[in-house]
């Protein structure tokens, strides 16, 4: 039986509270609310944001993957209205979320902030060394769902992101124990991995060392979003080709240049000795999601030990 996962990212939930940017005033904020106006809000639609999750909920998967900036520019009061939304897909053990560089887009306090979405970060292992511990790691059947936090608040002309180190560390060392035991990894993490994905003032800045962790010990799948566009890369590793597959934004109208809002099932299955993983695009199109062809990614590592799909 093959496990089947749903990814999105990017759903920057609106509407803005009234008034949110002037509350707990931080300039960037002010700066965000005014773009959100001018811009995304025609764009980022709540009611499409709600059709992906009927959409979701409607594919039944065994699992649900979120990449962060569920929120625009984190006002206190658009955490409440997000956690609900991320409730609304069902038990907390059902989804994994990842925060984006618009959840930390000034430096909340954690408890009005990021601790909103603490029941979908949850880690089912400890992460040696690093406090807060990341990556976080869900083992959901033979799958391990490995969540790295990249979003750091930023200055306001910005949307980088950093893992820093030890959480570089402590990710290679995860994947290789998660290898060993023979999970099929599934790599969240809100930024574009690799280098060169993004422009800089909104790249990853250690792009390049995740990029040789990935290289090194590998994964059989990497999420992510950021860049509100499809990305499909298949990156070189040591055991062979590892897909990095970005999901366009939640909520996206596709009005103007923006991409269309969609979703990715996708289905996981052990085939002899490999993990075989087949995608299907969602995208929003004229008022609903429609399913698109499905095709196989390249596969990755041989799998270590029995375990059955
Ligand atoms: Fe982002």
């Amino acid at each position: 039986v093959s496990f089947r996962l749903a990814h999105f990212s990017d759903v920057h939930l609106g509407p803005l509270p009234f008034g949110a940017a002037f509350r707990h005033f931080a300039t960037k904020r002010l700066i965000g609310a005014v773009s959100w106006h001018a811009r995304r809000k025609w764009n980022q639609r709540p009611d499409i944001a709600i059709a992906l999750r009927d959409a979701v909920l409607a594919e039944a998967p065994d699992h649900v993957v979120c990449s962060g900036d569920i929120v625009n520019i984190a006002a206190r009061e658009e955490f409440a209205p997000a956690r609900d939304f991320l409730a609304g897909f069902g038990a907390f053990e059902q989804l994994t979320f990842a925060p984006g560089n618009h959840d930390t887009y000034v430096d909340v306090p954690y408890n009005k902030g990021l601790s909103h979405f603490e029941p979908w970060m949850a880690s089912d292992l400890k992460t040696p060394q690093a406090d807060p511990a990341w990556p976080r790691i869900r083992l959901r059947r033979n799958v391990a769902l490995v969540s790295l936090n990249s979003a750091q608040p930023q200055k306001y002309n910005l949307a980088q992101g950093t893992l820093g180190p030890q959480q570089l560390d402590a990710t290679a060392k995860a994947l290789a124990v998660l290898r060993e035991r023979g999970f099929c990894r599934i790599v969240n993490i809100h930024h574009p991995p690799l280098p060169g994905f993004a422009p800089d003032r909104k790249a990853l800045t250690d792009a390049e060392e995740l990029k040789s962790v990935l290289a090194d010990v590998g994964a059989e799948l990497v999420l992510h979003g950021h860049n509100h566009k499809t990305m499909m890369h298949a990156l070189k590793t040591r055991s062979g080709p590892l897909a990095v597959i970005g999901v366009p934004s939640a909520s996206s109208s596709g009005a103007g240049h923006h991409e269309a809002a969609a979703f990715h099932m996708f289905s996981i299955n052990r085939q002899n000795r490999e993990w075989q993983i087949a995608m299907t695009p969602h995208r929003w199109h004229e008022g609903r999601f429609i399913k698109g062809a499905d095709f196989v990614l390249p596969s990755g590592a041989p799998v270590r030990q029995n375990q059955s799909a």
